[in-house]
């Protein structure tokens, strides 16, 4: 089955890492790169043809006007965070660039899935579902499953234990008012907060190295791209194959009446069910305020 997948700003850093990743993961038959910068993106075609040779995979650059008829259009243009910028002050750039990407691929492929990367992504994500005319399942964002994957890859190495074995999660903005749902976390079926290891580890500056982890790779190189072109592929390879994986992104939760990254089922229909997991008081109260943070991000944009 034929399927193709189109990244906004596919000329770009992040974009050209997504496109990396789907290629190597062999996860569509069709790479289609879309960006303003034509000769960079031709580059970049260029370039990462090379590597679809050898995985059976075909990248080209397309007009916008195409991308709304792929299975999933992967947006990823847009400005980036400067060093000491947060993600919340890229929202009156990233806004406008949004909403002239949504109106240039308009009308969507019905099916079609629309995956924010851009930052603010939740902030993005709530726009996105309002100009797209998709159903709001099919408009998601990557959300705090980066963040997540970035905190198991430190649990992981304390616990001395495969991280596909730790069930942890992020949850909330994908930036700094995140926080770590430590009272569901698991390793296999065991309660984390019950292993012995864990009474040694400062759980507070992990988990504010993990919120912190892109500030200091940004500081350092001028932006992120691997990780998260590695956890974009994999969200793709969810949707495009119906894996039903349980990913925390970015989609519009309505008793909290914004796009919050909660555990949700992937499907080839993008979020197909919310599976909130069981909070105490004080985890709740912390996602509570990352809602109000991101209504405050919405409010900002006169959304
Ligand atoms: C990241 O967390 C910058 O949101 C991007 O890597």
């Amino acid at each position: 089955m034929k399927n193709s997948i189109a990244i906004i700003g596919g000329g770009g850093s992040v974009g050209s890492a997504v496109a990396y990743a789907l290629i190597v993961r062999r996860v569509a038959s069709e790479v289609v790169l879309v960006d303003l910068d034509q000769a960079r993106c031709d580059a970049q075609v260029l370039d990462l043809s090379d590597a679809a040779h050898l995985f059976d995979t075909h990248v080209r650059s397309a007009p916008a006007k195409e991308a709304g008829q792929c299975d999933i259009v992967v947006v990823c243009a847009g400005a980036k965070q400067r060093p000491g910028e947060n993600r919340i002050d890229l929202i009156g750039r990233n806004k406008e660039i949004l909403g002239s990407v949504i109106e240039s691929m308009k009308p969507f492929k019905k099916e079609t899935v629309l995956l924010l990367v851009s930052n603010p992504v939740d902030v993005l994500t709530h726009i996105a579902q309002k100009l797209s005319g998709l159903p709001v399942g099919q408009v998601i964002g990557s959300g705090t499953f980066l963040d997540s994957v970035r905190l198991r890859g430190e649990l992981a190495k304390t616990l001395n234990v495969a991280e596909t074995a730790i069930h942890a999660y992020v949850l909330g903005e994908h930036g700094d008012s995140q926080f770590v749902a430590w009272s569901s976390a698991s390793v296999g079926c065991t309660p984390l907060m019950s292993l012995p290891q864990i009474k040694a580890l400062n759980r507070d500056a992990l988990a504010e190295s993990v919120k912190n982890k892109a500030y200091r790779i940004i500081e350092a190189k001028g932006f992120t791209q691997f990780g998260i072109g590695a956890v974009t592929a994999q969200i793709c390879e969810s949707i495009i194959l119906d894996l039903r994986h349980v990913r925390p992104l970015s989609h519009y939760v309505e008793e909290y009446g914004v796009c919050v990254s909660l555990p949700a089922v992937l499907g080839h229909k993008g979020v197909q069910e919310t599976l909130k997991p069981p909070l105490t008081a004080d985890e709740e109260a912390q996602l509570r305020r990352s809602a109000a943070e991101l209504k405050k991000g919405i409010a900002a944009c006169g959304m």
